[in-house]
């Protein structure tokens, strides 16, 4: 089965994004790490990334008509976009909400996630890790 592994603006960089909070992995190693990670659950990951707002929407639509589960780290998104909230809500497959970092563990504006509401659930402070554990998740709640 395919999951549709969505990762927001930024996270392309984490080569020189700071690496006591998000760790040594290049973007490049963390899709290897997700797609790996994705074929042990028994999932083919789609992963991709983008800087936009309106993208990462059109993906989520996607989803929706296709009925594709969905695990999304919305990144600075996930703190002030009511649209990626609105378009995650339409995904009826289950759709978790990942960070490498631990958001509340950080600054008070991270603290708030718009998109939690409409997820399955969060998994955060884990670094590479959250992906494998909303990965392992996914299979429990699809099976
Ligand atoms: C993040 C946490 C967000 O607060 C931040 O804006 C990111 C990455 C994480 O994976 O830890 O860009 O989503």
């Amino acid at each position: 089965m395919k999951v549709l592994v969505i990762n927001g603006p930024n996270l392309s960089r984490l080569d020189i994004r700071d690496s006591s909070i998000y760790g040594d992995m290049s973007y490049p190693q963390l899709e290897a790490h997700i797609r790996s990670a994705a074929e042990s659950n028994g999932f083919i990951a789609d992963v991709r990334q983008s800087d936009d707002e309106a993208t990462i929407i059109g993906w989520l639509h996607e989803a929706a008509d296709s009925n594709t589960p969905v695990i999304i780290n919305p990144a600075a998104f996930t703190h002030y976009s009511y649209a990626i909230r609105d378009a995650a809500e339409l995904v009826k497959a289950p759709l978790i909400e990942v960070h490498l970092s631990n958001p509340l563990a950080r600054e008070e504006f991270r603290h708030t996630s718009v998109i939690s509401g409409v997820a399955n659930g969060t998994i955060g402070g884990f670094g590479p890790n959250s992906y494998s554990l909303a990965l392992t998740a996914l299979k429990t709640l699809i099976s």
